[in-house]
């Protein structure tokens, strides 16, 4: 059983220094758990592609100096290290109440659709059934191989406010994959490495993340616990990150995932969100990634037409691009 660590922070800074920790005590569960992670500020990715369902897929396998424009691609890699592994620990410093750009760089251009667990489930059926939109897809079938997860992020403020969109980013990295989110940890005030090693509560709190993920190794969604602290909020990403919707039932939605419920006075008097069992909308359940998968049908055949019906509307606006701020790199380029 492999865990991987992905590294989104400074080289050996405070969230990589927690992850290093966490993987760690993790390996030291049983002889059969191997680690290794990955840096991903140090990702090649050729920066001219369009990102998402445009762009290329990143063939597996490939060499990775395979040439898009003769530069470096280290995607396929870092989608095989993905795919390979039994377990992901994703590890961010907070920038701006978020997690780092770069994960969501790196997700956006080599996982998205790709690995997105009902598609992939979609694709697999409709060859085997001889559907002729799959006749030439090659769903990869790793995808749903079942797999956990953990969260680390570490900021250098103590409030909320500065950390609070750190977690509910860091879930949309892990989610589309299926992974069973097993802990989750904010590390606050740690403003640097020496902060997070100066006492032992730091550095305990990530070790027992890594011996989480070791338990629940090789177990499936369904069976995988979360071990992580509870925090009442919602049942599938454990977080209290809501959209209110104003309506007369005091509607709610969970912001990190998609689940539905509704604000109540609980027993106590306080106001807490009743979450509801069903419809499963949560994009972290199979149900809530089958339903997107319904809905992008629907648009997609809604839309089919679209692009060639717009051509010329489409066409002036292409000549605005004389208007875009030239770079160095594009001068260079050119030269
Ligand atoms: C651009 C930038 C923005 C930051 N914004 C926040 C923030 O909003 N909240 C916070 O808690 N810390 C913030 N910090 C502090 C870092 O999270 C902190 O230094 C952290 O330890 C860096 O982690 P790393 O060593 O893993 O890169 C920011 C740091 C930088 C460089």
């Amino acid at each position: 059983m492999h865990i991987l660590g992905l590294s989104s922070g400074t080289k050996n800074g405070t969230s990589e220094t927690l992850l290093k920790i966490a993987l760690k005590e993790a390996a030291a569960a049983s002889p059969d758990v191997t680690i290794s992670f990955l840096r991903l500020p140090e990702v090649a990715i050729p920066g001219s592609e369009q990102p998402g369902i445009y762009d290329k897929r990143p063939a597996l396998g490939a060499n990775s100096l395979e040439s898009i424009g003769q530069k470096i691609d280290d995607r396929p890699a870092v989608l095989e290290a993905i795919l390979a592994c039994d377990a992901l620990i994703v590890a961010s410093p907070i920038y701006t109440r978020q997690a780092a750009g770069v994960l969501k760089f790196v997700c956006d251009r080599t996982l998205g659709p790709y690995v997105d667990a009902a598609a992939v489930e979609k694709a697999i059926a409709g060859m085997k059934s001889g559907d002729p939109r799959f006749k030439d897809t090659n769903p990869e079938q790793r995808v749903l191989k079942p797999r956990v997860g953990a969260l680390i992020a570490a900021g250098g403020a103590t409030s909320v406010e500065w950390t609070s969109l750190a977690l509910p980013m860091l879930h949309q990295s892990v989610f589309s994959l299926h992974i069973r989110v097993v802990d989750q940890m904010v590390a606050r005030g740690v403003p640097n490495p020496g902060v997070a090693l100066a006492d032992e509560a730091l550095p305990a709190r990530a070790k027992r993340l890594g011996r989480n993920v070791a338990s629940q190794l090789g177990k499936t969604f369904e069976e995988a616990e979360y071990l992580g602290d509870e925090t009442g909020g919602c049942p599938h990403c454990r977080l209290n990150t809501i959209v209110v919707h104003g309506t007369a039932t005091n509607d709610v939605d969970c912001a990190v995932c998609g689940a539905k419920g509704r604000l109540i006075v609980g027993d106590s008097g306080k106001i807490q969100v009743q979450y509801f069992k069903e419809p499963r909308t949560s994009v972290i359940t199979m149900e809530g990634k089958r339903m997107h998968m319904e809905e992008i049908e629907i648009v997609a055949r809604q839309t089919a037409t679209s692009m060639a019906d717009t051509e010329d509307a489409r066409a002036e606006w292409k000549l605005m691009d004389q208007y875009k701020v030239e770079l160095p790199s594009a001068r260079a380029h050119a030269s």
